[in-house]
């Protein structure tokens, strides 16, 4: 993911997050070292992203997102394979993340690539909502 991308980046977060990132958040991942970040083209157009960020030995995943139509085609699965490569490289040992804990897809999705609910982090989205943190050891 590069600066450039980020008119297509946030147009799909505003599509499919309820709460999406303001583009400067995105900017400012993008500036840390410490960040992993892909976009999915189709036909020069974005179709995906997913960024996160590795720290000491733990991948952090922020976000990842699919649009709409070319969801359920294993992209979403891919991009998060592709980002855990790139932090066991890194030295990564552990990923985690936090997803709505009526994120049913995403859930689902975390889970077939060995994902694990470790606890529920109450009230963790600004609309009151809570959150799963799933975690996985890397190999
Ligand atoms: C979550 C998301 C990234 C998944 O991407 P995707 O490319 O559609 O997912 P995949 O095709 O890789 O799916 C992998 C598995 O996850 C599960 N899954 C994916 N979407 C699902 C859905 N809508 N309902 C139930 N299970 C689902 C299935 O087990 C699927 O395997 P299968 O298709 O062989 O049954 C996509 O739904 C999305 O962009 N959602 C909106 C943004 C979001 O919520 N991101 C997660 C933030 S933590």
């Amino acid at each position: 993911m590069r600066f450039d991308d980020l008119d297509g980046v946030v147009e799909i977060e505003r599509r499919v997050f309820s709460n999406p990132w303001p583009r400067y958040f995105f900017e400012k991942d993008l500036e840390s070292g410490n960040t992993v970040a892909f976009v999915l083209e189709n036909e020069g157009n974005i179709i995906g992203y997913a960024i996160g960020s590795c720290i000491d030995v733990e991948l952090h995943i922020s976000n990842i997102a699919v649009k709409e139509d070319f969801q359920r085609h294993c992209l979403g699965s891919r991009m998060l394979h592709e980002m855990e490569k790139v932090a066991i490289d890194r030295g990564c040992r552990f990923a985690y993340l936090e997803v709505r804990t009526t994120n049913v897809a995403a859930i689902a999705m975390y889970k077939n690539r060995g994902y694990n609910i470790m606890y529920i982090r109450k009230r963790y989205y600004l609309d009151g909502n809570d959150a799963y943190v799933m975690h996985k050891e890397l190999r």
